[in-house]
Parts: structure tokens; sequence; C-alpha cells
């Protein structure tokens, strides 16, 4: 089911502009250019709110599909202390997905149609999430590159048009920080202190996730059919390109720190443009993995939807329970 089929049952019967409409519209686009945040409440043009219905979903289900491939090693950390962190990371990342499914929900998205999306295979989620956790250094590195490419990505959402939207990445932007410090530090303890055959592990992990990270930003500028009007509408602050720009040049500099090598020999420093160059993104690769075809994606969905029907008792509990409190209220 795709977010046009989420939207309120009424927009395939509204009439053809009116003039009142067109009011609206105005005022609409004159409170996004003086920077105001647009409300549940407010009136909002359909496709804004059908925009962020699929932005927001999107996001969520990113969230929560994210907490698999490191969910994988709670279970194999190698101390308590490690393990501590990533329980409270994969957490963090449920709560996000609860947060972000809350946003979608005060633009008349209905949860289960989202999740029943999801489930379908028919609503997209981040491509990241589709490769393979194969050693304890992917969940330092998920944590470095993914995380970081994610912060960086998500701190100009703070500042996105929407305000429920924006909120809920405030708090969301803050625990990404903390997932992406911990990942770092994590590697550097390999890196510094670890064997030879830890520091080829952490090698490994940056070689398979380094492009893959790249690629999270979305497709180049000039084929991201969605840029143009979410950044007119303040949704999109950064283009994409700009974002995996800064995203590299960052982390080309991190890298250093680690003592990793980035697996692209044409990363090198341009004087002119005062950025990083790098070699080219397989966009190929990255549209097969969005359309359902990259290494995990069905492993993923499945993990979803037996998770979904293993929880069928927990619903309907807490139906059963609001049923029982509601007779009460009544009585
Ligand atoms: N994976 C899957 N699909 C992607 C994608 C990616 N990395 N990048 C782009 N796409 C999809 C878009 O959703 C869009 O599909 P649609 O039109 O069918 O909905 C299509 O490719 C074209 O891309 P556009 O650039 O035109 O799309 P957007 O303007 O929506 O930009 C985006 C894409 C930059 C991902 C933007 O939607 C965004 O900023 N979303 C919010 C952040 C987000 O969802 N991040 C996902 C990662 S969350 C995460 O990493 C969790 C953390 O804990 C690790």
């Amino acid at each position: 089911m795709d977010t046009d089929t989420m939207a309120r049952d009424d927009t395939a019967r509204k009439p053809a502009r009116s003039t009142g409409d067109a009011r609206l519209e105005e005022h609409f686009e004159a409170r996004i250019a003086e920077g105001e945040f647009i409300e549940p409440k407010d009136w909002m043009p359909e496709h804004y709110r059908k925009t962020l219905v699929r932005q927001i979903s999107q996001h969520a289900h990113s969230e929560y599909v994210g907490m698999l491939p490191e969910g994988n090693w709670i279970t194999r950390a190698p101390t308590l202390k490690r393990k501590a962190i990533l329980l409270a990371k994969v957490q963090d990342e449920a709560g996000h997905g609860l947060y972000l499914y809350c946003a979608a929900e005060t633009l008349d998205a209905s949860r289960d149609r989202m999740l029943a999306a999801l489930h379908s295979g028919q609503a997209k989620y981040s491509s990241i999430f589709n490769y393979p956790t194969l050693t304890w250094a992917d969940v330092g590195t998920i944590g470095w590159l993914v995380d970081g490419a994610a912060i960086m990505n998500q701190v100009p959402i703070c500042r996105c048009s929407y305000g429920p939207y924006a909120r809920a990445m405030i708090r969301i932007c803050r625990e990404e920080s903390f997932h992406q410090r911990q990942g770092f530090d994590s590697l550097l303890v390999m890196m510094q202190q670890g064997t030879q055959a830890q520091k080829a592990m952490v090698q490994d992990a940056v070689n398979r996730w380094w492009w893959p990270s790249v690629m999270m930003f979305g497709p180049p500028d000039d084929q991201s059919p969605n840029s143009a009007q979410s950044m007119r509408w303040g949704i999109k602050r950064i283009s994409n390109d700009e974002l995996r720009q800064k995203f590299i040049d960052a982390a080309v500099e991190q890298a250093k720190v680690l003592g990793v090598t980035l697996p692209d020999p044409e990363l090198k420093w341009n004087e002119e443009r005062q950025h990083y160059d790098f070699g080219r993104i397989d966009w190929d690769e990255f549209w097969r993995v969005v359309n359902g075809n990259g290494p995990c994606n069905r492993e993923r969905l499945a993990a979803c939807v037996n998770a979904w029907d293993d929880g069928a008792w927990v619903r309907e509990a807490a139906l059963a329970h609001e049923r029982k409190q509601q007779v009460q209220e009544a009585a």
C-alpha cells in the first residue's frame, strides 16, 4: 500500500482548487517563507501532507528495521559494557520508530496501514539495513558510519517546517550522537589496543560499509524526484549531494584518527572546492537494494512480519484491557 492509499479517504473526492483554497495556500506559503512551524491542525496542501507521510513513515520503518542488523549481535557482544551499550542503542532505535510513527499519525496516517505497507514490501526503508553484519566490527562501523550519516542527514530535519517531525528529531539526534560516538569508540579501542586480527576485522568492516553509507543520502540531486518541492517547503533543508559531501569530508578525517583506509582510491582533497573528491558511486547497486533485491531484504522483511505475528497476543491483551477499563469507567 503506498502513501497515497494511506491518505485520508476524502482526497479523491476533493473538488477542483477554489478561490478559498488558493487563499489558504498563499497563507501557507507565506508561513513557510517566514520560517513558521506548521502544526497538525493547520491547513496544509494535500501534497505537503502526503510528502510528509511518505518521508516520515519511511523514516520510521528505517528505525524499526534498523534494529535488526545490530540486534543480531546483542548475545555475542564481547564484554558486559559493550552489551549494555548495544542494548541501549537498539532500544533507542525502537523509540525513534515510535516517535516517528506518532508524528506520521498527526497527519492522519494510520499506523496499521503504515505497518501493512512495510510488511507487504511496498513501503521503502533505508537501503543501508539490507546489508549483513558479519563480525563484531560491523557493530562499531555501523555506529561510526551509518549513525554518522544518519546524524548528518537528520540534524537539518530538526528545522523541518512540520512541527511534530522537527520536535521528534531533536531527541532522536541527541541519541544518534551517542550512537555514533559509541561506534567510533569501539573501533578506536580495537585499532589501538587490538590484535592484528582485530585490526584487520575493523578494516574489512569499513571496506564493506563505506559505499552503502555514502549511498544512504539518496540519489544525486539531479535524479531526486522529491527534492525540489521538499526543499521549497522546508521539509528538506540541505540537498542529498551536499549532505553526502559533508559526510565524506568529516569521515575522511575521522578515518585518519582511527587508522583505517576508506576503500576509495579516488578520495583526494580538492583545494579549489575545499572538499574531498570521491570515486563513482554504484547507483545500480543502490536501486537494486531499494527495490528489494539487496543481500538481506527478504530476511529483514521476514523478521518484521514474524515479530508482528508473534506480538498478536500483546495487541489483543492491550485491547481487552482497554475495553475493560471503558466498561469500568462507564459503570
Ligand atoms: N534507501 C531507500 N530509499 C531511498 C534512499 C535510501 N537510502 N534514498 C532515497 N530513497 C528513495 C526515496 O524514499 C524516494 O522514494 P519514493 O519517492 O518512492 O518515496 C526515492 O528514493 C527518490 O529519492 P529522493 O531523494 O527524491 O527522496 P527524498 O526527497 O525523500 O530523500 C531521504 C530521501 C534523503 C532519505 C529523505 O527521505 C530523508 O531525509 N528522510 C529522513 C531520514 C531517513 O529516513 N533516514 C533513513 C535512515 S534512518 C537511520 O539511519 C536510523 C539510524 O538509527 C541509523
